[in-house]
């Protein structure tokens, strides 16, 4: 065989084994645009106290917040995860994505926030101990006065939603206090610890539009111990 016959053997063997790896990455693409992938389902936490005996929020009011808002936000979590993993890529538009995407964010957080707040309660409210209490006198000056922060971040959501999130920042290093007024607004990068449901159905049926008195009653029956279990778990990270 000449050179030139060499060449073009070689030539037309590199074209064709092009065309088949383009072949294969087409195949590869398309079934990627439309084929569902599996996502893990959540599963709502069980309330671990009994919602009768938290002081100064009632019983009624913790099972409907828990089984009527949370759980239902975890259905809501699951079915928005299935239809974003049934999406055709190449059909979808940006909008409907984009609305999938907004509403997946927000239930996420909420549900993450949920969780955090139903075991921040407790039967039988502790005080912080520990290296949480150290870090809280650290970065708010004393443990009185992160409360007085916490109770006012509080009290300005006043307008039925939002969360006040006590969060380890890694960066930082350090607690911060965070205020959200909707789902949607939870910080970059920081850890929640401890988080005071704001929206309307945590205290109406128990106080009304009376804020100040539901935030007194959430403060006094934080359970510390699960916010320190959360701290040394963020310091980790
Ligand atoms: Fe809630």
């Amino acid at each position: 065989m000449t050179d030139i016959s060499r060449r073009s053997l070689a030539a037309g063997a590199g074209l064709l084994a092009g065309a088949l790896a383009f072949g294969t990455r087409a195949q590869q693409m398309a079934p990627q645009m439309a084929t569902a992938i599996p996502v893990p389902k959540i599963t709502p936490k069980p309330l671990v106290i009994n919602p009768d005996k938290v002081k100064g929020l009632s019983g009624d009011l913790l099972r409907s917040h828990h089984d009527g808002v949370y759980a239902e936000e975890v259905k809501k979590l699951n079915a928005i995860g299935e239809e974003l993993s049934k999406l055709d890529l190449a059909q979808v538009t940006p909008q409907k994505l984009g609305d999938l995407k907004r509403d997946e964010q927000a239930a996420h957080n909420s549900t993450l926030l949920h969780e955090i707040y139903f075991d921040g309660l407790s039967e039988a409210p502790t005080q912080p101990s520990g290296l949480l209490a150290q870090a809280l006198s650290r970065d708010f000056g004393s443990f009185d006065r992160w409360k007085a922060e916490f109770r006012l971040i509080g009290e300005s959501l006043n307008a039925g939603s939002g969360w006040v999130i006590l969060a380890y920042a890694p960066r930082e290093k350090r607690l911060l206090n965070h205020r959200t007024e909707n789902d949607s607004m939870a910080p970059a990068g920081s850890v929640p610890l401890l988080a005071m449901d704001m929206y309307e159905h945590a205290y109406a049926a128990d106080y009304g539009t009376d804020t100040a008195k539901y935030i007194e009653a959430f403060v006094q029956a934080i359970k510390w111990t699960s916010a320190e279990r959360l701290y040394r778990e963020a310091m980790r990270v």
